[in-house]
């Protein structure tokens, strides 16, 4: 099977116009190079408005994707609190993440594309992560990795954080029998690694501490046991705006999150995976984007 996987696409109506004709262009792009199924890792809006997440389903439904067999999709970030916009958005983010009612805005994400979510395993009829996607001999694992608000450890919402039960519910699902031998994929939101791992303390800007700061997830390492221990072969994510394919303990990841909103490259990009009972073999593959100058607001606060 073949499968794309999509990322960040920061779709907005009012601020970025161009990222929505960007994913219609590398959608019909992923179609017309065989995928057959697509992969969207979070942050399908920038500002987690309503109008933004019915334009995504009614692209959905023009490509004929809105069928569970057809589409996957979890919850980013910006999909339960939104991005600053403006400049003077920036200053008022952290209040306005503070008064967002998480699960109601996560439940407002689910409703939105809760065709996606039909033929699931899930823990209960109304907990959607984890969930457990079959398609052939493959295991779509869902996981929401978006953390809650707090003044000092995610001040602006952005950080990740995959709780306790999340993990417990995760080893629950993947133990049927039927499961064993099927190729195990986790679709998660946030990046496995540090942003500035490469760089020496002394080196490191303000801005990459700032990002750091709230880029990051938490529990990482208990997550890549979990992973290891269920036999996960394929890692899925986005949050941070790059493509980029790497390994942790044996695991192959793969980040989408410049599909669409990258600051460096002026194109539109797909992982297209081919997954066969022992192997998985990735590509990464690119179309010319529409470009629209806008100026760089968000790029000030590090939250992506
Ligand atoms: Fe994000």
């Amino acid at each position: 099977m073949r499968i794309a996987h999509i990322s960040d696409l920061h779709l907005c109506m009012k601020f970025k116009r161009h990222n929505i004709l960007n994913t219609i262009k590398l959608i019909r792009h992923a179609l017309n190079n065989g995928a057959e199924h697509l992969v969207i890792t979070g942050d399908i809006s920038d500002n987690a408005n309503d109008a933004d997440f019915v334009i995504f389903r009614d692209i959905l439904k023009q490509f004929n994707l809105l069928r569970p067999d057809k589409a996957t999709i979890i919850v980013g970030n910006h999909d339960i609190f939104g991005g600053p916009q403006t400049a003077e958005d920036v200053y008022k983010f952290p209040q306005k993440c503070a008064n967002t009612d998480y699960h109601r805005k996560l439940y407002r994400f689910i409703e939105h594309f809760r065709e996606l979510f039909e033929n699931t395993y899930r823990p209960t009829e109304e907990v959607f992560f984890p969930f457990v996607k079959v398609l052939d001999n493959i295991l779509l694992i869902g996981l929401n990795t978006i953390d809650h608000y707090s003044k000092l450890k995610n001040p602006f919402a952005s950080n990740g954080h995959v709780s306790k039960t999340q993990r417990k519910l995760f080893s629950q699902l993947l133990h049927r029998p039927e499961f064993k031998d099927k190729t195990k994929v986790v679709l998660a939101h946030h990046h496995f690694y540090k942003k500035d791992a490469s760089t020496s303390s002394s080196e490191k800007t303000l801005w990459d501490k700032i990002e750091h700061f709230t880029m990051k997830l938490r529990g990482k390492k208990k997550l890549l046991k979990l992973f290891t221990e269920n036999n996960v072969k394929l890692v899925l994510h986005g949050h941070s705006h790059e493509m980029m394919e790497y390994t942790r303990k044996g695991i192959t990841f793969l980040n989408a999150g410049a599909s669409i909103d990258s600051a460096v490259e002026p194109k539109t990009a797909t992982y297209l995976i081919d997954i066969f009972p022992n192997l998985i073999k990735t590509n990464l593959s690119s179309v010319e984007a529409h470009l629209v100058a806008e100026p760089p607001i968000l790029s000030i606060v590090g939250v992506e």
